[in-house]
């Protein structure tokens, strides 16, 4: 059961609202520097993505064109299927723009790969990755973020676009859920 009061599911903020704002805002302005006077699509991969992706377009002074794509690796619970699934695709030619891939989190990073060798395959050439975090203990496939926000250990965070069975990516913060919520049903 997710409890009435969210906070009550949370053993303990990771990183808080300030920390968030204030390097989001800080990669915001080192992609506006990388990117100047290149055609950028942001790409971000829903759901996890889209609270982190619409602070940082606004933290970028360039300008830019927005998609989303949809995939699934995960059903509902903390562990990963390995398969990967697209749920909502892009319709435009992937080779006219650089593209910046943002995630939520790069886990086993099967996802990312996926994702970024379909992209390479339809002609793409120039992909980079932009991870709001990065669990690089629980890497499988051989991928790396261009940019990343925060490191995180191998605990299962939420918040901040980042869910649990859909639930709790409207905290503000991003906070590391009490394993019992796991056991409960929802
Ligand atoms: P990967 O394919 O294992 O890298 O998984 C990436 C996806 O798994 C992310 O986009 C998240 O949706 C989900 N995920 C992985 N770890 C967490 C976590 O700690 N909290 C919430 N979602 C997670
Ligand atoms: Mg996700």
């Amino acid at each position: 059961m997710i409890s009435a009061n969210m906070q009550e599911d949370i053993l303990k903020v990771l990183i808080s609202e300030e920390e968030l704002q204030k390097k989001v805002r800080a990669l915001g302005a080192q992609i506006t520097k990388d990117y100047a006077g290149s055609r950028l699509l942001v790409l971000g991969v829903l759901k996890g993505s889209f609270v982190f992706m619409s602070d940082l377009i606004r933290a970028l002074d360039l300008p830019c064109q927005v998609e989303f794509m949809a995939v699934s690796s995960y059903q509902s619970g903390v562990k990963t299927s390995g398969v990967v699934k697209i749920i909502k695709d892009i319709d435009i030619d992937p080779n006219a723009f650089n593209i910046l891939i943002v995630e939520d989190i790069l886990d086993s990073g099967l996802t990312l790969s996926y994702l970024k060798n379909l992209l390479l395959q339809r002609g793409a050439s120039n992909i980079k990755i932009a991870t709001l975090l990065d669990k690089p203990s629980r890497r499988v496939a051989d991928i790396r973020p261009d940019y990343s926000c925060f490191e995180v250990p191998d605990e299962f965070v939420v918040g901040y676009g980042l869910d649990y069975a859909e639930h709790y990516r409207n905290l503000p913060y991003v906070g590391v859920l009490k394993p019992e919520v796991y056991a409960k049903s929802v």
